[in-house]
């Protein structure tokens, strides 16, 4: 009898989940969450055939060195800056990914932040729970926030989870403008009730700017002092993409000074540490990146990037197609290989 693959799993699952992979596989699977540094990561990856990887597994060339069995690396979010795809193509090991299938949760989560952000909802708590509205005399004109429905909301990357975004702005008689790469087919922007602008006329007109752009080289610090400074001083600025788009110490620095009014991060240059200045402003709501963290998209997808391994590995109904490639080339190489 010949011997399972083996598959790595980097970060605990839900059994039912890991059961799936169980199935098929010899599954090695932590048991509790840890960041795995390089040289770790490569032992793992040595001796197996296909692994799960979380975000904070950084997956390149050198901890591919060796890997010679691996076949599949399946990534356990949408964004995959943690994957370097070249290297992962130049190995032969196919990557996924896990889009659509959280599209709708980190869009409501984008509007959680906004809406908490503008009404100052993570403050009054804090005020709320230290026990200070008892004896407070709070005033009729204390707690003030500002308006979200009516306002411009600005959408800085239109992709799949940008466009549900805007078109929850529509519930709130919002006018939506964004800013891509490439503009969108004019019947998704009739959807979206969205108009393409210049990056800079939409700092501008922005009430609420959130960003959903990946995370690439070019686009880090995309938001800066100078972009900053271009924004209304009433502005809210939502971050459900990446951290390290934004220049944190600049935005806090903007946030205490009052250039801008409020923000809401779900996202941190070098998390999970947070900027210390971020964490002393009341006029910032923070999140420990959970945007698409409800239980039924978490399920989700950590069922699709098992559905990637089985079929990459060339079991289950899609053996040899899986359905989420990032790098589709390795499977028409394996293909025409055979
Ligand atoms: C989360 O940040 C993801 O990329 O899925």
């Amino acid at each position: 009898m010949t011997a399972k693959p083996k598959v790595w799993v980097s970060r605990p699952l839900f059994p039912d989940v890991l059961a799936r992979l169980a199935e098929h596989f010899d599954v090695q699977a932590e048991a509790i969450e840890r960041k795995h540094g390089p040289d770790e990561l490569k032992a793992r990856l040595a001796d197996v055939d296909g692994a799960l990887v979380g975000l904070a597994d950084r997956v390149d060339a050198s901890v591919l060195e060796g890997a010679r069995r691996l076949k599949v690396v399946a990534n356990l979010g949408v964004g995959h800056n943690n994957l370097d795809l070249d290297a992962l193509t130049r190995a032969g090991v196919l990557a996924s990914n896990t889009p659509e299938v959280l599209t709708e949760s980190v869009a409501d989560f984008a509007w959680a932040l906004m809406l908490a952000a503008a009404r100052r909802v993570g403050a009054a708590e804090r005020w709320l729970r230290a026990g200070q509205w008892p004896g407070s005399n709070m005033r009729f004109d204390d707690w003030l926030g500002l308006d979200v429905h009516g306002r411009t909301l600005g959408i800085l990357g239109m992709g799949r989870i940008g466009q549900g975004i805007a078109r929850r702005g529509f519930g709130f008689d919002m006018r939506v403008l964004y800013h891509n790469r490439t503009r969108l087919p004019e019947a998704v922007e009739r959807e979206c009730h969205a108009a393409l602008v210049s990056r800079d006329e939409l700092l501008r007109q922005a009430d609420f700017l959130v960003l959903v752009l990946p995370f690439t080289p070019e686009n880090r610090h995309a938001i800066g002092a100078l972009e900053l400074s271009r924004m209304k001083r009433s502005a809210v600025l939502v971050n459900v993409a990446r951290g390290g788009i934004v220049d944190d110490a600049a935005l806090a620095a903007a946030l205490r000074s009052g250039q801008l009014a409020a923000a809401g991060l779900d996202v941190f240059e070098g998390e999970p540490s947070v900027h210390p200045d971020l964490l002393s402003l009341e006029n910032v709501v923070l999140s420990p990146h959970i945007a698409s963290a409800s239980e039924e998209t978490r399920r989700a997808m950590a069922n699709l990037a098992v559905d990637n391994v089985i079929a990459a590995l060339g079991f289950g109904e899609s053996a040899g197609k899986p359905p989420t490639p990032l790098n589709p080339a390795v499977l028409s190489r394996a293909t025409s290989k055979a």
